[in-house]
């Protein structure tokens, strides 16, 4: 793509001396070996680490020496990084493709902060959201809230997809331990109609509620879903629109198409436009969590939030732990061809955890225009993946091992397992922890040829049984995983994705790059149901459309 602005608010990152400075490093660096960089600083493993909140960072284990850091903080001076850190917790509109502001720092403010957007401060809405937020919880959660024919309330299900799904559902698995066992909470997203049907078909209609939660209220999924859900109940309870309002809350900007849909304003709680989707798990769109959670709950997961956006906003850069995280994906990006990143949560609680920085980060950098329209000629966003340790390790750990591949990685850990487990389940933890450490130290520091000849291993299988080390991992380590160690955690995450977008001067907060299969997907369907409306479909596709009505019809 050309580029349509003639003048350039930036220099190219590629032009820049900075980025010329780590090119230039990076070969001096060569195949710089980690059994090296131990080897010459005893102290490596206890410097190379921050303190924030209750997380504990260990990035001794990554390809970098001091200057490498140095050299990097370089890279996010000159590319403006905490200026425009600065612009967003102001409340500037920094997402300039959709001239909005980017405030989910404004979610977990304090209620006497004042955070401006077009001369009006949003902070009193926030908390007035969250008070009557915590208000209906409190009266889901006690049995007053009672659906339309007089039963307590049971049943949370919630539907939407993307941010409206994997923000709560991440969360919900995460503080499972927190919740209120006796209530059951389940998350529909797909358009197929399986994900209702598995999600409602042991429920009884009478205790259930729906939250339907859309930023839009217009994404078709999520409208296809609660019409179907409506129609469900509807049916159930034998009762007509009348019994809508006792069973369907929404979560929504946009109040004119709650009321279209005949869920009434009253039962609608609201966040604003700039909150974006992949960012909003904090406001309105977090109410089934705050229902299992309950209100002080989810008030201490935004005491951790806000921990993490003050430590943002303030920490030196030296010891800015999202600043730090932004510049290794930058470095590994850019120098050693890393396409990939991979988290990977030693907690069955986080077992949700990748899924939802998915979005979080592929949503937000996944461009490759920069902000002046510009074809990028460096790496952006990578592939993020993983699920949670020890499962990984029997799976695809072989190939982090020993493949070809780059793949930076983020262990994330506890020292105390989560919750109500029974002490013998809870004795497991130590195997679990044992595990992880024993795959960043492999991973690290491999396995050399010599090491496996001494063992005995014939010689034939000595370059089988060699482990090249060398691989890049983050330790990310807490005590406990509780509802403010989970705020922090996204919050750094978060943060960590706006450094990598001020860096790779992307604008990290809109989704132009979902819009073109919605409206394709819109013109489909037709062919698919009717038959009609294929004129100048590819012929692909029009062969795909055609064989599918034929099997259909059976
Ligand atoms: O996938 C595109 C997207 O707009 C996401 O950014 C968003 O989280 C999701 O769809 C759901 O949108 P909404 O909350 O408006 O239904």
């Amino acid at each position: 793509m050309s580029n349509m602005n003639a003048e350039s608010s930036r220099p190219r990152l590629t032009r820049m001396p900075e980025w010329a400075a780590l090119a230039e490093h990076r070969e001096r660096f060569g195949t710089t070996r980690l059994r090296e960089l131990f080897a010459a600083d005893p102290a490596r493993g206890t410097g190379y680490t921050l303190r924030v909140g209750d997380l504990y960072l260990d990035y001794s284990k990554q390809l970098v020496t001091d200057e490498t850091l140095t050299l990097l903080r370089r890279l996010a001076e000159a590319t403006g990084v905490a200026e425009l850190r600065d612009a967003m917790f102001r409340g500037e509109k920094i997402n300039t493709t959709e001239r909005r502001a980017v405030l989910h720092t404004a979610l977990r403010a304090p209620r006497d902060a004042v955070v401006e957007v077009d001369g009006e401060n949003v902070v009193p809405g926030v908390h007035a959201v969250l008070d009557r937020m915590a208000a209906f919880s409190e009266r889901v959660r006690s049995g007053a809230w009672t659906g339309h024919t007089g039963k307590p309330i049971r049943n949370v299900v919630n539907i939407g997809i993307g941010g409206s799904d994997l923000g709560p559902a991440m969360a919900y698995e995460a503080l499972r331990s927190y919740t209120r066992r006796d209530l059951v909470f389940r998350f529909v997203s797909n358009v197929d109609g399986a994900d209702l049907h598995e999600a409602v078909r042991d429920l009884d209609a009478e205790e259930t509620l729906f939250v339907i939660a859309s930023k839009t209220f217009t994404t078709i999924e999520t409208i296809t879903n609660a019409t179907s859900a409506r129609a469900w109940l509807l049916d159930e309870l034998k009762a007509g629109q009348e019994a809508v309002a006792r069973h369907f809350v929404a979560l929504s900007t946009n109040a004119e198409k709650v009321q279209d849909f005949g869920i009434d304003t009253a039962n609608m709680f609201e966040f604003w436009d700039w909150v974006g989707g992949r960012y909003s798990y904090d406001s309105a769109i977090g109410l089934s969590l705050m229902i299992a959670i309950g209100p002080d709950r989810f008030r201490e997961m935004l005491d951790g939030f806000r921990l993490m956006d003050e430590h943002f906003r303030t920490a030196p850069p030296e010891e800015n732990a999202p600043l730090l995280l932004g510049l290794l994906g930058v470095w590994y990006g850019a120098f050693f061809d890393a396409q990939s990143h991979a988290v990977l949560p030693y907690s069955h609680y986080l077992s949700k955890f990748t899924a939802y920085l998915q979005q979080l980060d592929m949503e937000s950098n996944g461009k490759s225009v920069d902000r002046d329209g510009r074809e990028v000629d460096w790496q952006t966003g990578p592939v993020v993946w993983g699920t949670p340790g020890t499962n990984g390790q029997h799976a695809y750990f072989q190939l982090i091992h020993q493949g070809t591949k780059t793949i930076p990685a983020d262990f994330i850990g506890f020292a105390e397992p989560v919750g109500d487990l029974p002490p013998h389940l809870a004795a497991q933890h130590d195997l679990l922890m044992a595990n992880f450490f024993a795959q960043t130290q492999a991973l690290a520091f491999g396995k050399t040829a010599d090491e496996v000849r001494a063992e005995g291993v014939p010689e034939e299988l000595v370059p089988h049984k060699t482990f090249r080390g060398n691989h890049p991992t983050t330790t990310i380590l807490a005590r406990e995983l509780t509802p403010s160690v989970l705020g922090q955690l996204v919050a750094l995450y978060e943060h960590k994705v706006f450094v990598q977008g001020a860096v790779w001067n992307v604008d990290s907060f809109d989704q132009w790059g979902v819009e073109l299969g919605k409206v394709l997907a819109k013109r489909i369907e037709p062919v698919l149901t009717q038959g009609v409306g294929g004129e100048g479909l590819d012929s692909s596709t029009a062969a795909l459309a055609a064989t599918y009505r034929v099997l259909r019809a059976g």
